[in-house]
């Protein structure tokens, strides 16, 4: 008997090697090793009406991979964007100190002096530079003035131009939903089949809309070539100044206030007193100042909860009627037909997700979000209180938003039933904000190289396939021997 337990020993081990070879395989790698040392970047966003800090970090051994970067944390700012501390430069400056002072706290303090730091401004500094270069540049420099005495790799505060806003949008959603390569499990990078995504970004004072083409754009300023992976594209790309979502409520109120002396987009029930001076002080609606007007004194205007003539007003928004090209959205500017699927981000979301969770309403087609609209701009002051409570300060303007997005969707960029079904309303991908911050770092870092990258961890991969493949041999045999040990067994006790 101990006799037939020892032949048993050695099958009994071999099974038992194997086994543990398989399981030390399937254990994730990252679960073992050290986890990689880490790398930081910062960027501030410095929109029209708020700037945000976005800190990202990557492994530092890999670089150059796609969707490797992730956002480690962010800060909203308090207060207005930097254009609006135009009268005061310093205290724009000074209003980035607890969100900088935060970062110093969450980057590790061995990686400061290695962190690039970026600010990048948008449609609020493009607007304040045309009425006024003097002030942005007094803001700019009052804002690096604060960022240089940061720890910090400070790499500069610009303003970035429209196209690049919109293409580093479109790069930054494609690169988190690794659209670009992908590492797949055969171990080597290949360009995954779905293709890119379009991106639609409203923010406060401009929108952009970004999309790959296979057509050449026939006005050059809507083009863009990129390589990047080793792979060419080519992006149609837009930014509309004065159509971001502040702007647009901007110059609805100084047309009702000349047109009606009434609100129609604002809800029955609410008034407030308007100070023209305010309204007409925008570059965005200077053109419709009246000649004659008392700037300092306040008018009281009142909403009428009115579909039909808020919808007047924001059709007067777009211009259709000249186009020197064979397609054009609007303004006379060219646009191909909107193709593939689209994110739309920023306000764009906030404005989708007050129709779907405050108002409960189903927005999965253009004729849903046309009833959406309607529905919205219909309820009194007091109906919209009752839905958020919360909301007091942004409520009255749902409905212009909302009317606004409608058009620009539908009429203005030309969504049908159809093209409508691929846009999907969303402000993260993953745990990364979607907006241009992410696509602006990446380009600046070098971090997306126009070459495709190596196929160094194939290797890897192989020997893995190897070892597994060993281990599976080893527990066969084992098996193979015990059952072989068990039949010689059945057979001599038998005899
Ligand atoms: C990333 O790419 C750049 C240029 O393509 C190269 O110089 C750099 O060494 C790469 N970094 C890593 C970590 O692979
Ligand atoms: C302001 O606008 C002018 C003219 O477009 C441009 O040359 C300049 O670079 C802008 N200033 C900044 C700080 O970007
Ligand atoms: C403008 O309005 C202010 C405040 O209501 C008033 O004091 C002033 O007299 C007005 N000026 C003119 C020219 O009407
Ligand atoms: C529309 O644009 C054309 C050409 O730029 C211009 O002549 C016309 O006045 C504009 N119409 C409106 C309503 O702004
Ligand atoms: C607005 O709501 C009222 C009821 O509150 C309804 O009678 C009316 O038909 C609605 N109007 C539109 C344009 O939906
Ligand atoms: C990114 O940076 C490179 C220079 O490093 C530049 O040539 C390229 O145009 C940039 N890409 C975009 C989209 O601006």
């Amino acid at each position: 008997m101990a006799g037939k337990m020892l032949s048993l020993l050695p099958p009994l081990l071999l099974a038992a090697a194997g086994l543990a070879g398989l399981l030390l395989l399937c254990v994730p790698t990252r679960d073992v090793r050290e986890p990689p040392a880490l790398k930081y970047g910062i960027v501030l966003d410095a929109g029209s009406s708020h700037t945000s800090m976005f800190i990202y970090k990557w492994p530092a051994d890999k670089e150059n991979d796609t969707g490797i970067v992730g956002q480690h944390s962010s800060c909203d700012v308090h207060g207005g964007g930097i254009s609006s501390y135009a009268d005061n430069p310093s205290r724009a400056g000074q209003s980035l100190v607890e969100c900088l002072d935060q970062a110093l706290q969450q980057v590790p303090k061995e990686r400061h002096g290695d962190t690039p730091l970026y600010l990048g401004a948008t449609a609020g500094m493009r607007l304040l530079n045309m009425t006024s270069p003097e002030a942005s540049a007094s803001v700019l420099a009052a804002v690096t003035q604060t960022l240089t005495q940061y720890p910090f790799d400070f790499r500069g505060a610009h303003i970035l131009s429209g196209q690049d806003e919109g293409v580093f949008g479109w790069v930054t959603a494609n690169y988190l939903l690794e659209n670009f390569i992908k590492y797949g499990w055969v171990g080597r990078w290949f360009r995954p089949r779905k293709g890119t995504l379009g991106a639609m970004d409203l923010g406060g004072a401009s929108t952009q809309i970004t999309f790959e083409t296979a057509s050449p754009a026939e006005d050059p300023a809507n083009e863009v070539q990129l390589w990047l992976y080793g792979q060419p594209y080519r992006v149609y790309t837009h930014s509309f100044l004065c159509y971001g979502r502040d702007q647009v409520l901007l110059r609805l109120l100084a047309s009702a206030l000349q047109t009606h002396g009434f609100h129609p987009c604002w809800p029955r029930g609410y008034s407030t007193q308007v100070l023209p001076q305010d309204v007409y002080e925008s570059p965005c609606v200077a053109s419709q100042q009246p000649q004659a007007f008392n700037s300092s004194a306040r008018v009281s205007l009142s909403g009428t909860s009115d579909p039909a003539l808020c919808r007047s007003l924001v059709v007067r928004l777009f211009n259709f009627s000249s186009c020197r090209f064979s397609r054009c959205s609007f303004n006379g500017i060219f646009q191909p037909p909107v193709a593939g699927k689209f994110i739309a981000f920023s306000a764009f979301f906030y404005t989708m997700d007050f129709l779907r969770t405050v108002m409960g309403l189903s927005v999965a087609t253009v004729q849903q979000l046309e009833v959406a609209v309607v529905t919205v701009c219909n309820q009194t002051w007091s109906e919209l209180q009752a839905r958020a409570p919360g909301q007091r300060a942004h409520l009255p303007h749902y409905c212009a938003g909302a009317m606004f997005m409608q058009q620009l969707l539908s009429r203005g960029y030309g969504f049908h039933e159809r093209t409508f079904g691929g846009v999907t309303f969303q402000k993260k991908a993953g745990d990364a904000t979607v907006g241009w911050a992410l696509g602006y770092m990446l380009n600046l870092t070098n971090m997306i190289p126009a070459e495709p990258p190596a196929l160094r961890k194939g290797t890897d991969f192989g020997a893995w396939v190897v070892l597994v493949l060993l281990s599976a041999i080893l527990l066969l045999a084992a098996t193979v021997l015990l059952l072989c040990r068990a039949c010689v067994a059945k057979g001599s006790s038998a005899i």
